[in-house]
């Protein structure tokens, strides 16, 4: 089976796959490497090309013929989206949309979309279920939820079968060292205080503690890269036999709060970690958590590496080696 991953030279993509070939897939990435990183692919077969050149997408389709295409490519900055929503809908929905038009021209069937837990917006409640109402309250959120939208219209239409993965907190990196995080700039949270530790980023900041949570920190969801890249490859398998399309949260319906991870840094790393507590950042919700029961049970997806410790450790162990 042949596979197409767009943004495979990114963080979860690059991660993924790696679960497709252990999986015996043959990928071909297809990265701008606008935000990916050579050094995340080394050895694969890389299509260097962009999304919005229609024609270089539908010349890559005809080459190689796709059983099914897994799609990460995109920008992911909340607060870059506000600033700029031009550029968010035109890089994530306008080349998803050039995707999957030559999807349905050249009959490729078979979708993996990335989507986000930023489609439910402001929680009604907590955990959070697919069922969820859908209202993103940001530029970025909006473009995932569009995306997926289209994939609604594109499998009553023409018979496109997807599965969409709404992320929660994608965190960790492989745990054989071979791949990690390598965003330019860093938004997330536990590698800027792994940077900040290593002496990579000048100061580590705390966006709020004035939220109504028990320490006043924002609690995500957090899991580990590798599980997330494990769904994935469930999500495939799942679809080529069920040819149904669905809808998964992939989180571990788990909170943590800013300041307890910032005490497991410490405990993980053995340093004292200094911050500053700084105004909220715009668009950050209270608290995130998923309801993964249906990941588990229809996919028998079962996380193996998304405890707090372990995604630490794991993420520690590849910034260490990046600065050394
Ligand atoms: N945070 C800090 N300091 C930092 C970085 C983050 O206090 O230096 C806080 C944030 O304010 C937030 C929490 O840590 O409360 C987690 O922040 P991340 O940026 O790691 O993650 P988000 O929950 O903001 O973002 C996640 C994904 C994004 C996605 C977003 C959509 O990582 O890619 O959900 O909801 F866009």
């Amino acid at each position: 089976m042949r596979i197409l991953v767009t943004g495979g030279a990114g963080y979860i993509g690059s991660h993924t796959v790696k679960e497709l070939e252990k999986q015996n897939y043959e990928v071909i990435i297809f990265d701008n490497l606008s935000t990916g990183r050579k050094e995340l692919v080394k050895g694969k077969k890389l299509i260097i090309g962009d999304l919005k050149n229609l024609d270089e997408v539908r010349e890559v389709f005809r080459k190689y013929k796709f059983d099914a295409v897994m799609h990460f490519a995109s920008l992911i900055q909340v607060g870059e989206s506000y600033k700029n929503p031009l550029k968010y809908y035109r890089e994530n929905i306008l080349n998803s949309l050039n995707l999957l038009q030559t999807m349905v021209e050249e009959g490729v069937n078979y979708f993996i979309f990335s989507s986000s837990a930023a489609v439910y917006g402001i929680p009604k409640f907590t955990p959070i279920s697919e069922d969820h109402p859908l209202n993103p309250v940001n530029p970025y959120g909006e473009t995932k939820f569009f995306i997926e939208k289209m994939l609604q219209n594109f499998d009553r239409a023409y018979g496109l079968k997807y599965v969409s993965l709404r992320y929660f907190n994608a965190a960790g990196a492989d745990p054989d060292g071979e791949l990690g995080e390598l965003h330019e700039p860093e938004t997330h949270l536990i590698p800027n205080i792994l940077l900040f530790l290593l002496g990579k980023k000048e100061r580590f900041e705390i966006y709020g503690n004035d939220f109504p949570t028990p320490d006043g920190t924002a609690i995500r969801d957090y899991i580990h890269v590798t599980d997330l890249a494990r769904a994935h490859v469930l999500a495939l398998k799942k679809l080529f036999k069920t040819k149904k399309s669905e809808v998964f949260n992939l989180g571990v319906k788990k909170g943590h709060s800013v300041l307890e991870v910032v005490k497991e840094v410490e405990k993980v790393t053995g340093k004292k970690v200094e911050y500053t507590i700084k105004p909220r950042r715009e668009g950050d919700v209270p608290i995130l958590i998923a309801s993964e029961e249906r990941a588990r049970k229809e996919l028998n997806w079962k996380p193996q590496y998304s405890d707090l410790k372990t995604i630490i450790q794991t993420a520690w162990n590849w910034h260490r080696k990046q600065v050394i």
